[in-house]
Order: structure tokens, then C-alpha cells, then sequence
């Protein structure tokens, strides 16, 4: 063989060997795998194709000049998931940690670069010890240029962020600024000071796994999407989520054919709703039952489980599902679950998925921690999310729908295309016993029996407006349909709007309350 050939074999073997067996054994001791294994099971076998292997970093302080770094700590290039292209940057923490000094980041700019060219989604497998102490300045500056980038990509490519080791300062912000963050119990973690930080500036004495683990991300901060047991579980989730999302902003998500038939009805909803307004059931159960063959795919499961976020198909096509879920706080909206919303809202819009309400939902929840907290602006990313989006919106009313968060939930006035309700659905500006109490005031309080006349009013309301009749008969509501036929119904809907084109006026960009 030609020596030049022998030559780059070589050198191409001495890059994929990563940072040797020694440090390839630690990672593997420490529960994680290497950035070319995480590359491995994320593509369809053989379709990867690498990028920039031979860059070099030209770091000359302390010593750096003596120090190889293999592929520069990252992997990077592009194949196929499920046969769509997909763009993957890997960080290496084999190689100085996997930390990032300018041409580690240059050669994560040039994927995304390359990804909003192409227009397909970027995953990120995030190793990290973070800017490379010894390159200072132009560690900073690659990490500004990855951020750049990151924003530029939002809303034109799918952006998904694996946490699956280190991922502290700054660093954390590329993956916050991505459509979807995932972490692995245990081996990963992200915060912007670490432990012994916090210790010196506020005397906290916290360790890594509570202050920034999988577990605090996805339930505490939500600032994760999705908790997994381990690198494997990750990646087949991550592969799982490209699924139901299309490449870019202007194409639509892939089919997924089905022998489920839209005109299966769902028995067990009309015997779902309990007989008192006050009993919970599971909203999940309804999800299932209507969606193509009970497959739902939960987005924050851990986080604000009061607002349930996801994506299914329905009729072979993909849907972005928000529902109430009456089991936890009674399904009511709060900061988090608003956020929770309306970022999923904003997500489904920018990437075409058309978006089904399940609504049950009391209210907003009182209390000085909320109004502190802010629950005027976050409440308000609910409505201007979905005011916001134009892709096909279809609501249906199950039970409870009150006040300002009946209209948050996607209502007729926030362009829901279609709303339906079940015959069980109350929609009213409050529940009945706080309605009464209020306009039959007087009545009560002069009545000789002040309880049996407060049952008498509460039950005259109720007859008046918990029912959703009053709202069918001004067109609010398109129809009030049998639970059983759900399904068919909402199948329906979408097939009907599957040509919506909603034009709105032209100007830079909308001020997202935040
Ligand atoms: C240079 C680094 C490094 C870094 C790790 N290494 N982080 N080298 N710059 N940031 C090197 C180590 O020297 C070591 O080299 C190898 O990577 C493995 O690290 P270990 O410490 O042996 O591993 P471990 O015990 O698992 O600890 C991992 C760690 C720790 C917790 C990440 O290395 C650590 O605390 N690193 C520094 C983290 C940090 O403060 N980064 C800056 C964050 S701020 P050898 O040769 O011994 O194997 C930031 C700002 C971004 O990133 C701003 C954006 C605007």
C-alpha cells in the first residue's frame, strides 16, 4: 500500500482511539459510554460520516503545545435515524475532559452550520469539563459562537441537547437554548456555580447529584425534558423523539402508518368521567384511547405534572397533545405548568405539528406564592403561545373549563380551529359554589336556612351553565359529542384542516412575555 495511505490510516486510528484504553476504562467504570459508542447507537448502522477529524487545536499556554487532543475532544458530522439525515456533535471527555477550547468549537459551529444549510435536526451529546482553562479567551468567545448558532437554528431545525456527563457554567447555556434537553440519572449533571462555589459564596452545603442531576432538572427546575437510566435508554429516547419531528420548519413530520382505524370508538370514556365534579380520573387513560394505537410519548413527565405535554399520532399523522390532568392539583394552571405549555406550544407551532387540547381545568392556582412568582407573565406565555400559533388547533372540552383558564387552554378566541366537548363539560367564568356564593349573596344571607338556600342557588347555576350548551349555542363550541366517539371526531378535524394556512400580519417578531 501506497505509504501516504498506511500514513492516514494511522493517524485516523490514533484519533478514533479517543484518549487510550486507560481513560476509555474510566468512562466506561464511571457508567458512561464514549462519544463514538453514543454515535454508534444513535445512527442507522454505517451511516455515519465524520467531520473535521484531523483538526488540531494551536493552544501554546501552559505547556498545551506538548498535548495531543485526538479529534479535539468532540466527534462530529452526520447519517441517518430511521433513514432521515441528523447532524451530531460528541463531545469526548476522553480527551482533556471533553473541553472546549476555539477549534473544539469550531468544529460544533460548522455541524450546525451545515445542519441549517440541509435544514435537519442537530443532536448534541454534551461530556464536558467546559472552557478550556489554558485557552481563556478563545474558549469564551467558541462558546458565544455556539450560542449564535444555537439561537440562529431555533425554529428552523430541530435542536436536541443530551446531558451525559459534566455540564457546568456557561456551558449550560447551549443546551438551553435548544428545543429539548435530556440527562442521564446519576452519571450527568448541569449548573452555572458547583458545590464548593455555592459553599464559599452562600454557606450551602449541597452535592452534585441534588443541585444539578437528571432528577432536579426534570422535577425541580425544569429546566430537562427527560430523565433516563442510562446512555443507552437516552439515545433510543432521543431516537424516538426525532420520530414524531420533521427535519425543519418547512417540512411536515413523518407519517407513521397505522392499523388502528379512526373510526374506532373509545367505549371506556363514556364510563370514565366520575359522578362528582370533585373526583379526579386519569387523563393519560383518555390520551391513550383516542390516540393511533395507545402510543403517547411524554414530554416532562416529571415536571408540572398538572399540565400534561406530549406527542402521538393520530391517523398515521403527528400531534403535539396538551392536557389538564385532574389527578394532580385537580388539573389546575400554574407558573410551571404555564411554562411548561407554552414552550411545548411554541415548539409544535415552529415545527408544524398541529396541536389537540384535552381540557379539565378549574382555574388558575391562588395564592401569594403564584402572584409573586408571577403568574400574570407566565400565565400569559399560555396565551400568546397559542394565540401565536397557526398550525391546526383543536380543543376538546371534557369536564371543567373556568374562567381566564378556560381561554388559556385554546380556546375559539385564541384560533382554535375546532372545539368540541363532551356533555359533561361546564364552562363557566367559576365553579358553581363560588359563583353562587357570590351573585346569590344576598338570597343566602337572608334566607332562614342560609345552607339548604346556598344548595338551592349552587343547583340553579349549575343547571344554568355547567353544562356546555350555553356555549354551543353561541358557537363557542362547534359541537358537543359523545366521549366514545373522541377519536373519530378529532381524526376528523385534523383530516379537515390538513390545509390550513393562517396568514398573519408581517413584522420582525412578537414580544414572548417571559
Ligand atoms: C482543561 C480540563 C477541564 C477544563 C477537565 N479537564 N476540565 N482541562 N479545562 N475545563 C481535564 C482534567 O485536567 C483531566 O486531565 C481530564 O480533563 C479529566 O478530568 P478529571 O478532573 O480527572 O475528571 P473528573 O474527576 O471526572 O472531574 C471532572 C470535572 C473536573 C468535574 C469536570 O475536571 C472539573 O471540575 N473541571 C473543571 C470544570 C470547570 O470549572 N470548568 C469551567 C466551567 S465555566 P488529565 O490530563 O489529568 O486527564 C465554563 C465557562 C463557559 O465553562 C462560559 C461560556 C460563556
Amino acid at each position: 500500500m501506497d505509504k501516504r495511505i498506511e500514513d492516514m490510516f494511522q493517524r485516523r486510528a490514533v484519533i478514533t482511539a479517543g484518549g487510550g484504553e486507560k481513560r476509555v476504562e474510566k468512562q466506561h467504570a464511571s457508567g458512561k459510554l464514549t462519544a463514538r459508542e453514543r454515535i454508534e447507537l444513535l445512527y442507522d448502522k454505517g451511516s455515519f460520516v465524520e467531520t473535521d477529524a484531523f483538526v488540531k487545536h494551536h493552544c501554546h499556554n501552559f505547556g498545551m503545545e506538548k498535548v495531543q487532543a485526538p479529534g479535539e475532544g468532540v466527534v462530529t458530522g452526520y447519517g441517518t435515524v430511521d433513514g432521515r439525515l441528523v447532524y451530531c456533535f460528541s463531545q469526548d471527555f476522553t480527551v482533556i475532559g471533553g473541553s472546549l477550547g476555539e477549534m473544539h468549537s469550531k468544529k460544533i459551529c460548522k455541524v450546525l452550520d451545515m445542519a441549517m444549510k440541509a435544514g435537519a435536526p442537530v443532536v448534541g451529546f454534551n461530556d464536558s469539563g467546559g472552557a478550556r482553562i489554558q485557552e481563556g479567551v478563545g474558549a469564551l468567545s467558541g462558546y458565544g459562537n455556539i450560542f449564535y448558532r444555537n439561537t440562529k437554528a431555533s425554529g428552523l431545525v430541530p435542536q436536541i441537547s443530551a446531558i451525559m456527563g459534566p455540564c457546568a457554567g456557561g456551558a449550560t447555556y447551549s443546551p438551553a437554548l435548544t428545543d429539548f434537553i435530556f440527562m442521564v440519572r446519576r452519571t450527568s449533571n448541569m449548573f452555572i456555580t458547583g458545590p464548593a462555589v455555592i459553599k464559599t459564596v452562600t454557606g450551602e452545603d449541597v452535592d452534585t447529584e441534588t443541585l444539578g442531576g437528571a432528577q432536579t432538572h426534570n422535577s425541580v427546575s425544569g429546566v430537562a425534558h427527560m430523565a433516563c437510566d442510562n446512555d443507552q435508554e437516552c439515545i433510543a429516547q432521543i431516537r424516538t423523539l426525532l420520530s414524531y419531528l420533521p427535519s425543519n420548519n418547512l417540512d411536515d413530520a413523518p407519517t407513521l402508518p397505522t392499523n388502528d382505524p379512526i373510526t374506532r370508538r373509545c367505549e371506556n370514556l363514556n364510563e370514565i368521567m366520575p359522578d362528582s365534579a370533585h373526583k379526579a380520573y386519569d387523563m393519560k387513560a383518555v390520551i391513550k384511547s383516542v390516540v393511533d394505537d395507545g402510543t403517547f410519548f411524554e414530554i416532562q413527565p416529571l415536571y408540572a405534572p398538572n399540565m400534561i405535554t406530549g406527542f402521538a399520532h393520530i391517523n398515521g399523522e403527528s400531534v403535539g397533545i396538551l392536557a389538564n390532568q385532574p389527578r394532580v392539583m385537580a388539573g389546575c394552571l400554574d407558573i410551571n405548568a404555564s411554562d411548561k405549555a407554552g414552550r411545548f406550544i411554541s415548539i409544535c407551532d415552529s415545527y408544524n405539528i398541529p396541536l389537540l387540547n384535552f381540557v379539565d381545568v378549574p382555574g388558575f392556582l391562588p395564592g401569594t406564592a403564584q402572584e409573586y412568582g408571577g403568574i400574570i407573565r407566565h400565565g400569559a406565555k399560555m396565551l400568546y403561545a397559542y394565540s401565536d400559533a397557526t398550525v391546526p388547533k383543536v380543543t376538546v372540552v371534557l369536564r371543567k373549563a373556568y374562567g381566564g383558564a378556560y381561554i388559556a387552554m385554546c380556546a375559539k378566541e385564541l384560533g382554535a380551529d375546532i372545539v368540541y366537548a363532551w356533555p359533561m363539560g361546564e364552562i363557566a367564568v367559576m365553579g358553581p359554589e363560588g359563583a353562587a356564593n357570590i351573585i346569590f349573596k344576598k338570597d343566602i344571607e337572608s334566607a332562614d336556612n342560609k345552607t339548604d338556600m346556598r344548595t338551592k342557588k349552587i343547583e340553579e347555576y349549575k343547571a344554568e351553565f355547567s353544562n356546555p350548551y350555553q356555549a354551543a349555542a353561541v358557537g363557542f363550541i362547534d359541537d358537543v359529542i359523545e366521549p366514545a366517539e373522541t377519536r373519530q371526531r378529532v381524526a376528523e378535524a385534523f383530516m379537515m384542516l390538513n390545509t390550513k394556512s393562517e396568514a398573519r400580519p408581517k413584522k420582525k417578531h412578537g414580544n414572548f412575555p417571559v
